[in-house]
């Protein structure tokens, strides 16, 4: 079977700094997949290094069966990687719409309205400046700007962060529709093991810049062992969060 993304032993970091030491795994097309593991492990940096934004040092890159190791950033996005960054850059002084469209080289293949529809709270606030959005919001237009790319893997760098748990269960009702109705593969990493690992088929676990665990989500679930050894901190369940 072709997978929809493929890292060969991919080895990466900053400058002289390696951090990535050999990592290898596949997506699968309209897999949900989950990327584990302490801070500072390597998270951000697989995310960054699948987009080309870090120093590469050696692996491949195979995107359905081709190797695009070589391709910058710009042709990445361009075949269908939308990576959503931990920071949230909407633009304060635009509105929301502004925000959406601002930097669009071509008029977006699905529009603005499916953003909408994925996420009726800006459509809501859509003449409504950035700097009046919530955290939750800002996160929403950071997703919805990223679909206007028309992504087949979206990766998500910790969506979650420091938001509240009804806008959690918003954010995490839109990546289910998305995977559901369009099929749009998703890489997300995140802090919030339980909501992480409900949402995914597969989850990775990361550790010291390699991949030391993979398997499916909900046996990872029900593994405390693996979690307390590389993942965190209890957390409490779902069900009883606040
Ligand atoms: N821009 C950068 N320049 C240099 N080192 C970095 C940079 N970003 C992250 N690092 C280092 O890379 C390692 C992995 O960081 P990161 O991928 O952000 O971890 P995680 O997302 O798992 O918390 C850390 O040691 C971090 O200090
Ligand atoms: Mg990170």
């Amino acid at each position: 079977m072709t997978h929809l993304f493929e890292f060969e032993s991919a080895v990466a970091g900053y400058g002289p700094l390696t951090v990535l030491n050999g990592v290898s795994f596949h997506i699968a097309p309209g897999e949900r997949v989950c990327l584990l593991g302490r801070n500072g492990v390597g998270k951000s940096t697989t995310l960054k290094t699948i987009m080309g934004l870090t120093v590469w040092r050696s692996g491949k890159v195979i995107w359905n069966g081709s190797d695009v190791t070589r391709l910058n950033t710009v042709a990445r996005a361009r075949m269908g990687i939308g990576y959503v960054p931990q920071t949230r850059d909407v633009f304060p002084s635009l509105t929301v719409e502004e925000n959406l469209i601002a930097g669009l080289q071509r008029k977006p293949k699905l529009g603005i309205e499916r953003a909408y529809k994925l996420f009726p709270r800006l459509h809501e606030r859509r003449h409504h400046g950035g700097a009046e959005l919530s955290g939750g919001e800002q996160q929403m237009v950071s997703v919805a700007r990223t679909l206007l790319g028309d992504p087949k893997l979206l990766l998500l760098d910790e969506p979650l962060e420091g938001l509240a748990p009804i806008i959690c269960q918003e954010l995490m009702e839109a990546f289910e529709t998305l995977s559901r109705e369009e099929g749009v593969a998703i890489l997300l990493v995140e802090q919030k093991v339980q909501e992480a690992l409900a949402f995914s088929n597969r989850a990775l676990i990361m550790d010291h810049g390699t991949i030391v665990h993979v398997g499916q989500a909900q046996a990872l679930l029900e593994d405390s062992q693996l979690l307390d050894r590389y993942v965190s901190v209890a957390e409490v369940p779902v069900a009883q969060a606040g």
